[in-house]
C-alpha cells in the first residue's frame, strides 16, 4: 500500500507517520512507501521498514510526485489553521481552498481512486456553547477557516461522486494536549493551559471555567484517521464527511485534570481578557451527538485525566528538549 501525507511535517502528519513506521501495517495491508508532503520536507519518521520520501512545496501548486502512479491512500492534513486563516484571507484561501483542488487534480491522474482522508474541522459549524449538534445540523462557520473547510468538504464529496477519490472527511474537534510550541490556531489555549505549567511556564486563559469545549487527543484523532483511510465506506452514500466521537469538556475540568497530574500547577494560568479571539471560539459549537460516526466504527474517546497522562507519556520530554526546556 502507497501512502502520502499531505501536511505530514505538521503536530497530526508526524504522529501519523510514527504510527505507520511503527505498525508497518495499515488496516492489516504491508505499507509499501510514504511520501511526506509539507511547505519544508518533513523529516522521515524513526524505523521505517518502507522507503519514505519527503518532499517541500506549496499544495496549491502540487509538485509531481506527491500523489505518485499506484497511490491507495492520501492523507490530506495540510491547511493554514483558524486564527491565520482569519488574519489573512488570502493565505487561507490559496492553502485551504486552491490547495484542496489541486489535491482532487493530482488524484484524477491516478489510474485507480485512492481513498482520500481529509481532516476538517467543527470550526465549519456556527452554534457556540448551548447547543448539541448532529450529523445532519447544517453547517453555519463563524469564520474564514471553517467556511474554508466546509468548501472543500463538499468539492472533495463531488469529487468523490465522479469516482476520482473515495473521500472520508473528518471534521475533528479541537485536539489536546498539543506539543511544541503554542502555535496561530485560535484553539492554541486550549492546549497551552495544560502544556505550559507542565513545562513550569506561565500561560494566558482568556475564557472563564465554564466554558466548553469538544476535544479529542492525539492518540484517538491517529486512530479516526486510520480508521478512515480502511473503513468499509459502502453505507455512506453520497454524504462523506463524519463527526467522530469527541468528548465535550470544560476548562474547570481541564484545570482539575491538570492539577490531579501536577499539583500547583494551575498557578502559572493568568486570566486574561482576549475579545476578538472569545468573538471566533465561541462560534464553535462544544457537543455532538456522533451516532453516525460511532455506528461506522469511531472509537469513543478515553477520558480527560488519560488525555493529560497521555501528554506527560508520549510528548512532554520531546516538548522540552525541543525548546531547550531543562
Ligand atoms: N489540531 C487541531 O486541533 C485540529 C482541529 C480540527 C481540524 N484540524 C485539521 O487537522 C489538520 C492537521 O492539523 P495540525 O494540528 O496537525 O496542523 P499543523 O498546522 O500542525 O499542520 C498543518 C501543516 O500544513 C502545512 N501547510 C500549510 N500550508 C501549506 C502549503 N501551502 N503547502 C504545504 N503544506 C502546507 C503546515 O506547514 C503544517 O505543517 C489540519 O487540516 C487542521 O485544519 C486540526
Amino acid at each position: 500500500m502507497n501512502i502520502t501525507i499531505l501536511g505530514g511535517g505538521g503536530f497530526l502528519g508526524r504522529k501519523l507517520a510514527n504510527r505507520l513506521a511503527k505498525d508497518g501495517t495499515l488496516g492489516g495491508t504491508r505499507v509499501s512507501s510514504l511520501v511526506l508532503f509539507d511547505l519544508t520536507a518533513p523529516p522521515a519518521p524513526e524505523g521505517a521498514a518502507f522507503p519514505v520520501t519527503s518532499i517541500g512545496g506549496d499544495l496549491a501548486e502540487l509538485p509531481d510526485g506527491v500523489i505518485p502512479p499506484g497511490t491507495s491512500v492520501v492523507f490530506h492534513l495540510a491547511a493554514v489553521v483558524s486564527a491565520q486563516a482569519e488574519a489573512d484571507y488570502d493565505l487561507g484561501r490559496r492553502v485551504n481552498v486552491r490547495g484542496t483542488d489541486a489535491v482532487i487534480d493530482a488524484c484524477r491522474k491516478l489510474a485507480s481512486p485512492p481513498r482520500v482522508v481529509f481532516t476538517s474541522s467543527i470550526a465549519s459549524y456556527g452554534g457556540g456553547q448551548n447547543v448539541v449538534l448532529n450529523d445532519s445540523t447544517k453547517q453555519i462557520p463563524g469564520g474564514s477557516y471553517g467556511a474554508q473547510k466546509a468548501a472543500a468538504e463538499l468539492f472533495l464529496s463531488d469529487a468523490s461522486r465522479r469516482g476520482f477519490m473515495e473521500v472520508v472527511s473528518l471534521r475533528l474537534p479541537t485536539i489536546i494536549v498539543r506539543p511544541g510550541r503554542p502555535n496561530k490556531a485560535a484553539s492554541s489555549f486550549f492546549s497551552s493551559i495544560i502544556r505550559e505549567p507542565l513545562l513550569g511556564l506561565q500561560t494566558d486563559l482568556p475564557v472563564g471555567d465554564d466554558f466548553k469545549v469538544w476535544v479529542a487527543s492525539p492518540r484517538r484523532a491517529v486512530e479516526w484517521l486510520l480508521h478512515a483511510a480502511t473503513m468499509d465506506t459502502s453505507g455512506m452514500g453520497l454524504d462523506r464527511s463524519l463527526n467522530p466521537p469527541g468528548m465535550s469538556v470544560n476548562i474547570g475540568q481541564m484545570l482539575a485534570a491538570l492539577e490531579t497530574v501536577r499539583q500547583g500547577a494551575g498557578t502559572l494560568i493568568n486570566r486574561i481578557s482576549d475579545p476578538a479571539l472569545m468573538k471566533l471560539v465561541s462560534t464553535w459549537p462544544a457537543q455532538f451527538d456522533t451516532a453516525r460516526a460511532s455506528g461506522l466504527g469511531f472509537s469513543a474517546h478515553e477520558p480527560l485525566l488519560d488525555v493529560v497522562r497521555a501528554f506527560v507519556e508520549d510528548d512532554l520530554a520531546p516538548t522540552k528538549a525541543e525548546r531547550g526546556i531543562a
